[in-house]
């Protein structure tokens, strides 16, 4: 018998409004941001990966977090709530705009001690980290998540998650090359490039969660992987 399941979109529009109003809004100053954030139309992470980080951070319990994309310090303040008092969480971002109001907010929201941010271009700032961290996530430029694979496998404990945010391209990340307008090109081959070497490699253990613009889960099964 066929699953009918199986032929039938999950996320209908309905179910994504359910998941950004049903499921507990964020209470104190953190809810504040998550709000203006959301009116002003700064790109953080939805409401649902919220929930879904809440979730997840709480049962890992990380000590060690890093983050790649800081934006005005949303999902670093958020997931600096669960790593615990000798905890920490690192993050980076490129943009002087981003950096000053993420620094503003981490002032605001008490976390200066609890929260590092980076300046400048992960790219250069990744060689340079020791780690190991316990989890770390990535929402940068997507272009560049498979150049910033090996670096966050090597930074990564093993048996610890990699976090990967919107990896469906606004939905289109199926679509022939030829249907995507020509800028976003290179893109769409490096996302589908990444995901083809993520979700084949021997050594990694991942898996595809539709919340947002979609997000990979990775644990590396072993210290060392061979990418
Ligand atoms: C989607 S926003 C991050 C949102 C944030 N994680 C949140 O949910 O609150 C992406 C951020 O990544 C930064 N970024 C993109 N590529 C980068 C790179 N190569 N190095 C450093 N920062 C980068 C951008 O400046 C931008 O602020």
């Amino acid at each position: 018998m066929q699953n009918e399941m199986m032929h039938r979109p999950v996320v209908k529009k309905e179910l994504v409004d359910y998941m950004r109003t049903k499921q507990k809004p964020l209470s104190g100053k953190i809810g504040e941001l998550e709000r203006e954030a959301n009116q002003r139309g700064v790109p953080v992470i939805p409401h649902e990966t919220v929930v879904f980080l809440q979730f997840l951070l709480g049962q890992l319990q990380p000590q060690e977090i890093l983050e790649i994309g800081a934006a005005i310090g949303f999902s670093s303040s958020l997931m600096s709530q669960y790593v615990g008092e000798k905890g920490h969480v690192t993050t980076i971002d490129r943009y002087d705009v981003m950096i000053k109001e993420a620094k503003e907010n981490y002032a605001r929201l008490g976390l200066e001690d609890k929260v590092t941010l980076l300046e400048g271009q992960a790219q250069e700032i990744l060689p340079t980290l020791t780690g190991p961290y316990d989890f770390i996530f990535m929402d940068s430029a997507k272009s560049k998540y498979i150049e910033f694979l090996p670096e966050c496998l090597r930074l990564l404990k093993k048996g610890g998650v990699l976090m990967v945010d919107d990896i469906f391209q606004g939905g289109t990340i199926l679509d022939p090359v030829e249907a995507i307008p020509r800028k976003n090109r290179a893109i769409h081959r490096k996302l589908n490039a990444f995901l083809d070497v993520v979700t084949e490699h021997p050594q990694l253990t991942s898996t595809l969660v539709p919340l947002g613009d979609g997000v990979l889960l990775i644990t590396k099964d072993e210290e060392e992987i061979h990418l």
